[in-house]
């Protein structure tokens, strides 16, 4: 009962008093040509009634960023992922290019259906795991540390080979019960304020909390540039801060909870165009 109480006053207390502005839901994001959707009506029995890009809910001066390549500052960091893919390394003597070829062609579509169940692993695995097994097991080379510099460059470049196409999950056969795991996660409350990803991103989305205009939470468009710290940020290190933000103890970057929640929340963002790299506040 006081936790109830409490985490209503907390949450009071985070949406505090500012104005609820709207998503500019006719706002269209075209890059380089290529409309984005950015929203669409939610399948039968999804959560939500529709389905938006958080790109909806930046400022015009962020929207204006991901429209155009060469203002989007991602891509100094997409470059350096490019020059990697091309960079012998690793006591095998060889390169991503090497076995892959072109990058265009053989990594169109798979961050698409990213996390995704690994037969051999028997596990789901982001593609961060399949870039590092490839590095190591393939490649003899050093796995890269999760959520650093070198990574997100290359989960970038290999992303942006799906930009334009929906985000498309199988959450079916063993993949089920990792869905099943994140979306527990999903709506369990954490921290001292006692809120659960849901209390924001499904219960509030379109408010304002402190400054920030809260989005639904999608990870369509990582990783993602961020103006507050002007670097890319993948998938789990957004979620480690959202959960931090209640003040809580959170899980590590490539762990198998953030993959399972990973799964969840990429299968809440289906249909929506991969953005990768996108450009957030
Ligand atoms: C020695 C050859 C080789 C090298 C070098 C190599 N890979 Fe791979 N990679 C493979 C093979 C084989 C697979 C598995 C293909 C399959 O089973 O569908 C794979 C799978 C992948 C996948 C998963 C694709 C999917 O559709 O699931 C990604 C992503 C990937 N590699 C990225 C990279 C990156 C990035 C590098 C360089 C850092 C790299 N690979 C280096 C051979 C290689
Ligand atoms: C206290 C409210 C709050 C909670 C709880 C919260 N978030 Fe967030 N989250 C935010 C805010 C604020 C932002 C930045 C504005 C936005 O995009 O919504 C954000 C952004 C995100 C983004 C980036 C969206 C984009 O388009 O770039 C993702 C993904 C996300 N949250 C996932 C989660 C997940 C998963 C959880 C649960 C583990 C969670 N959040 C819990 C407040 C919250």
């Amino acid at each position: 009962m006081l936790g109830k109480t409490f985490a209503a006053l907390a949450t009071a207390a985070l949406l505090l008093g500012a104005p609820a502005a709207q998503a500019d839901e006719n706002a269209s994001l075209v890059v380089n040509g290529q409309t984005m959707v950015t929203k669409l009506a939610a399948p039968k029995g999804h959560p939500l009634p529709e389905i938006l890009s958080g790109w909806l809910f930046r400022t015009d001066e962020t929207q204006a960023l991901q429209t155009d390549d060469f203002d989007n500052p991602s891509f100094i960091f997409v470059e350096a992922g490019l020059a990697a893919w091309k960079k012998v390394d690793g006591a095998a003597g060889k390169s991503c290019e090497s076995c892959h070829k072109d990058i265009q062609t053989s990594m169109k579509g798979v961050r698409a259906g990213m996390p995704k169940w690994n037969e051999k692993a028997k596990e789901v695995w982001s593609l961060e795991n399949y870039i590092n097994d490839c590095r190591e097991n393939r490649m003899q080379a050093k796995p890269w540390a999760w959520a650093k510099a070198e990574m997100d460059a290359m989960v970038a470049a290999v992303g942006l080979q799906s930009r334009g196409m929906p985000v498309k999950v199988d959450v079916s056969g063993p993949a089920a019960e990792w869905f099943n795991r994140g979306k527990d996660m999903y709506y369990t409350r954490y921290g001292q304020l006692e809120l659960s990803c849901a209390n924001c991103h499904e219960d509030h989305y379109g408010d304002m909390i402190r400054a920030d205009h809260l989005s639904q939470g999608q990870t369509n468009g990582f990783p993602t540039y961020r103006l507050k710290n002007t670097k890319l940020n993948s998938i789990h290190d957004r979620f480690k801060g959202c959960i931090r933000d209640t003040r809580a103890e959170t899980f590590a970057t490539g762990s198998a909870e953030f993959r399972a929640l990973e799964l969840y929340v990429a299968w809440r963002g289906q249909g929506l165009s991969v953005e990768t790299p996108s450009v957030r506040q």
